[in-house]
């Protein structure tokens, strides 16, 4: 993965219980090639220790203001600059509050004043100290002066309160560095993608559906909500996190997905549909459990009558939307894919060999051929999360060229 290849984070750990969970953000930080400088307050140092956050950043760890041998191989104002993004996580109420006032007193403070880039703390605290009139006061200046806060989360806490007041999980963290730093090419846009399965149900307890686990689905909203887009993200079940910044609808069949689709098509600007949603559903679905009280060797025999095809009926009823479908295919992938695009009179396709099972169907990567108008390109297998964003680059250039762009 290389969402965030060559770009410079540095991550400010400040003393909480939280900063247990700050070795597992650099180490996925790193993985998507970021390059990481740690810097920890005192405080940081009773909860992990530094050669923690070396081993995994791969950098040495900074702690001291005055350090004449860090200063000498790079001062504190060099650091600053040479950051793209600071995050600051755990921060604690008592760095808010240092923050929120201008202090420079210690070197995670001076780097926060000193820098050029974004600046975002993960707040990590007792919900009781969140809420307190002073910690909300500091909360809003911080946003006043610009500071980004993601966060914090709701749930239960290392003290055994409830509440608000939750470090975000690093995954979550690595979604908000990746939108932080991503150009905002989609800002002022709607965009509706579907994701996941649909089930047919055909009595209470049984259903028709199909593997797909919705990664491809969720990486392409993630990466679209990291373009600035407004997200609706329309999904069968699954059992994903909601990636950041987007807007969630969970459902279950293919007629509550066609509803949920049309609804927030009508002033969307582009429509992506990843969902492999069943092209049938059963005629009857039985009130009751459908009992084995049958014959030895007799058949069950379930009829099944044709969904609506989603993807068209955008485009048909919803023609000023740009709209981009995906094609599983075992055999004859461009071929059957250019026809497909062209039959449901969608502007791109995406086509993916879903007999290959290390692509396709639950898998953590994919490999796919872009068919338009009058062009075809092909991507290499990928990491989903990867491809989600080279994607969404791809449909925003092709996009801004159509006579449907705004
Ligand atoms: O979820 P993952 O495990 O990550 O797997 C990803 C994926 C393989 C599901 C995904 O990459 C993919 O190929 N999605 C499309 C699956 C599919 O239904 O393909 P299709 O060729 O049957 O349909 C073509 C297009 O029409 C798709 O955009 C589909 O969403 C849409 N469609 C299909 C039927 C229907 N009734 N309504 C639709 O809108």
């Amino acid at each position: 993965m290389s969402r965030l290849a060559n770009k410079h984070i540095i991550i400010g750990v400040t003393g909480g219980i939280a900063a247990y969970k700050s070795p597992e953000l650099v180490r996925r930080l790193v993985e998507e090639a970021a390059l990481v400088q740690v810097v920890m307050s005192h405080h940081a140092q009773s909860f992990i220790t530094p050669l923690t956050l070396q081993a995994v950043s791969g950098n040495p760890v900074r702690t001291e203001l005055i350090d004449e041998g860090a200063e000498a191989a790079m001062s504190h104002i060099e650091l600053a600059r040479w950051a793209d993004l600071i995050v600051v996580a755990p921060a604690t109420a008592n760095f808010m509050a240092r923050l929120a006032g201008g202090f420079a007193d210690d070197l995670l403070a001076t780097l926060c004043l000193a820098a050029r880039g974004p600046v975002a703390l993960a707040p990590a605290m007792n919900e009781v100290m969140w809420s307190a009139a002073a910690t909300r006061r500091n909360a809003r200046q911080l946003e006043a002066d610009e500071r980004l806060l993601w966060g914090p989360g709701v749930g239960s806490q290392a003290c055994g309160d409830e509440g608000a007041g939750r470090m975000l999980e690093p995954h979550a963290l690595v979604e908000h560095c990746i939108a932080a730093l991503t150009p905002k090419s989609l800002e002022g846009l709607c965009v509706v993608v579907t994701a996941g399965p649909t089930r047919e149900a055909f009595d209470p307890v049984r259903y028709i559906s199909n593997h797909s686990s919705g990664k491809q689905g969720f990486a392409m909203a993630a990466a679209a909500a990291a373009a600035g887009a407004h997200v609706e993200l329309v999904t069968g079940p699954v059992s994903l996190p909601t990636p950041v910044g987007t807007h969630r609808t969970d459902l279950s069949s293919a007629s509550e997905m066609y509803a949920a689709v049309m609804d927030k098509t009508a002033n969307a600007d582009i429509f992506i549909g990843v969902a492999a949603v069943s092209d049938y559903r059963p005629k009857h679905v039985q009130a009751q459990k459908i009992k084995k009280d049958r014959m030895e060797g007799e058949q069950l025999e379930i009829e099944l009558v044709q969904n609506a095809d989603i993807a068209a009926c955008v485009a048909s009823q919803h023609p000023g939307v740009y709209t981009v479908g995906f094609a599983a295919e075992t055999q004859h992938l461009e071929r059957h894919a250019r026809e497909k695009r062209v039959r449901k009179g969608l502007d791109m396709i995406i086509a993916n060999d879903v007999s290959d099972q290390s692509i396709g169907f639950n898998s953590d990567e994919n490999a796919v051929t872009l068919v338009w108008d009058d062009g075809e390109s092909r991507i290499a297998s990928t990491p989903k999360s990867e491809l989600g964003t080279i994607l969404i680059e791809r449909i925003t250039e092709l996009y801004r060229q159509s006579p449907k762009a705004r």
